[in-house]
């Protein structure tokens, strides 16, 4: 224990192999001759400064990456973080971008209030509509496209591969916020798409107890990503990026109850009269099913419908508020992604920065309540959402 600095005792040098990865707290690492070499060549290959890497957060993106099928994936603060740093590594003033108007309510404050003020050109168009997006790329030099693949709160689901050929025709790249399906459902870089992002804070820590963000995609890009991360300092916490780790141990168990249990709900929601509209690609009256038979995952002929289930209920959103203050299981309460069900009413929450029209012109129902599957028992939860319904006739 005598020999070097407290830092090198050998209590902390003893070869040991821990099961679970350690929580690596410190924020700067001894230096050598390699590390200033890559310090001066503006290199990312050492780990220095925790801004800039650290090895835990290294070990969570890793674990996404391989989710993804990427060849890179690095994580970020936030999932805001995530989209944000991106967008603003990819475009320069000037440069135009195409995206969806069915999109998570910050999100579409980031595209159309801030980055408009900062010179960019954003256009957004109907999710469903490959024409509209055709004539909006060719509108104007794009060099992006950004959308959601199953979309916030709708459930839309983007035609991934015909996004990524017009994209691609026009040389932009096609930006994917894969938050709501997960990997479990659509892996999109195998579909064309060039960057994944992600709120980490959702399915993929599945606890509810972290806020988190991701990027995916091929190593020179994420790279590109990860510089940008220094100077905005988008960097995630070493602590955050273990809770993720934690979480992922469990993606597939969790995602796999889940859609069962969303199955289950839509079906059971679907068969009331009172329910105007229920949205789950699981649906046989689903709009998008030709769409989800060649984008969703699929076990054997049941493709991945996801964990997210949308529905509007007669009598708008004064109803809706009522049926969601009814449950007893699920639990009124933005986010998404927890082992708790998470029920909410976009245009109170997600979505309330929007106006009426812009709600309905971005497909948002009025009685809209949108419901998270948690890991609960499938029978309780349904149960609990139909007396809910009966209980506010
Ligand atoms: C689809 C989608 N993308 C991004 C975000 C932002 O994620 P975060 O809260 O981790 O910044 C959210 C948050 O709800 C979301 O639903």
């Amino acid at each position: 224990m005598s020999e070097g600095r407290p830092g090198q005792s050998s209590r902390f040098n003893r070869r040991t192999r821990p099961v679970v990865p350690p929580i690596h707290q410190s924020v700067t690492y001894f230096l050598d001759d390699a590390a200033y070499k890559d310090i001066q060549a503006g290199g990312l290959d050492e780990i220095w400064y925790g801004r800039f890497r650290n090895p835990t957060v290294d070990v969570a993106a890793e674990e996404i990456r391989r989710l993804e099928g990427s060849e890179a994936a690095f994580m970020t603060a936030s999932g805001m973080g995530a989209i944000a740093t991106t967008l603003l590594t990819l475009v320069r003033a000037g440069d135009r971008i195409v995206a969806a108007r069915q999109v998570y309510g910050d999100s579409r404050d980031l595209l159309v209030r801030d980055l408009p003020a900062w010179g960019l050109d954003v256009v957004q168009v109907d999710a469903l509509d490959l024409d509209a997006w055709r004539a909006a790329v060719a509108g104007g030099p794009t060099r992006v496209v950004y959308v959601e693949t199953l979309a916030n709160p709708q459930l839309d689901l983007a035609d991934l591969p015909a996004l990524a050929e017009l994209a691609h025709a026009a040389g932009a790249l096609l930006v994917v916020d894969n938050t709501f399906a997960t990997p479990y459902s659509v892996q999109p870089l195998a579909l064309g798409a060039d960057i994944v992002v992600h709120s980490a804070t959702k399915f993929l820590n599945g606890h509810s107890d972290v806020i988190a963000g991701v990027v995916a995609g091929g190593f020179d890009q994420v790279r590109e990503v990860q510089r940008r991360v220094i100077t905005l300092g988008t960097c995630l916490d070493p602590h955050a990026a273990y809770l993720v780790w934690r979480g992922l141990q469990t993606f597939e168990l969790r995602l796999s109850r889940s859609n069962a249990t969303a199955r289950d709900l839509a079906a059971a929601l679907a068969a009331r009269d009172d329910v105007v509209r229920v949205r789950h690609p699981s649906l046989p009256d689903y709009e998008r099913a030709e769409v989800a038979g060649r984008v969703l995952r699929r076990d054997g002929d049941r493709v991945r419908a996801g964990a997210m289930v949308t529905f509007t209920v007669a009598g708008g959103d004064e109803r809706a508020l009522r049926v969601m203050r009814r449950l007893e299981i699920g639990c009124e309460a933005t986010s998404l992604g927890g082992v708790e069900t998470l029920v909410s009413t976009p245009f109170n929450s997600s979505h309330f920065s929007l106006t009426p029209d812009e709600r309905r012109a971005a497909r948002i129902d009025d009685g809209m309540i949108r419901v998270s599957c948690g890991v609960e028992p499938s029978d309780l939860l349904v149960g609990d959402f139909l007396q809910a319904v009966d209980a506010t006739d």
